[in-house]
């Protein structure tokens, strides 16, 4: 089953938006591989937003994801990449639909709450980056068959 890496920035953390974030995302049917409460250093945010290491707002983006702790997930389900990101919501918090996370919860584009990955290779990539492999859970919902 496709897999996925979601990440509440600090702001989120700091906000007490953990709970609520995570039940939008269960409730739209993904299962819970792997999630933790850490903080990011300055080489993983680097790395992780290296796509970005020329762009104007780099300094201030690895500023702020090294703030404070981040709450990092993997989550599983079909087709969960894309329609994680549809859960998340567009980049600007100001342009993200009502019913998004960052449409519902954020408010500028620096602070907007959450990460998702946006293809496969990234979602490999910064799962990878985020989490060891016997972090990452294999198990089946027992009642799968009728909870959603
Ligand atoms: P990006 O990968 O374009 O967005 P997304 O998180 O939706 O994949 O950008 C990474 C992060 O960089 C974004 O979540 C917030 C920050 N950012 C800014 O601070 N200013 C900007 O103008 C942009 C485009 C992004
Ligand atoms: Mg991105």
């Amino acid at each position: 089953m496709e897999k996925t890496f979601l990440m509440i920035k600090p702001d989120g953390v700091q906000r007490n938006l953990i709970g609520p974030i995570v039940e939008r995302l269960e409730n739209k049917g993904f299962k819970l591989a792997g999630a933790k409460l850490m903080h990011v250093s300055e080489s993983l945010a680097k790395t992780h937003y290296q796509e970005h290491q020329d762009k104007p707002f780099f300094g201030e983006l690895v500023d702020f994801i090294t703030s404070g702790p981040v709450f990092a997930m993997v989550l599983e389900g079909e087709n969960v990449i894309d329609t994680a990101r549809l859960v998340v919501g567009a980049t600007n918090p100001q342009q993200a639909a009502p019913g998004t996370i960052r449409g519902d919860f954020g408010l500028t584009v620096g602070k907007n709450i959450i990460h998702g990955s946006d293809s496969p290779e990234s979602a490999e990539r910064e799962i990878g980056l985020f989490f060891d492999e016997s972090e990452v859970l294999d198990y089946d919902l027992i009642n799968s068959s009728w909870i959603y």
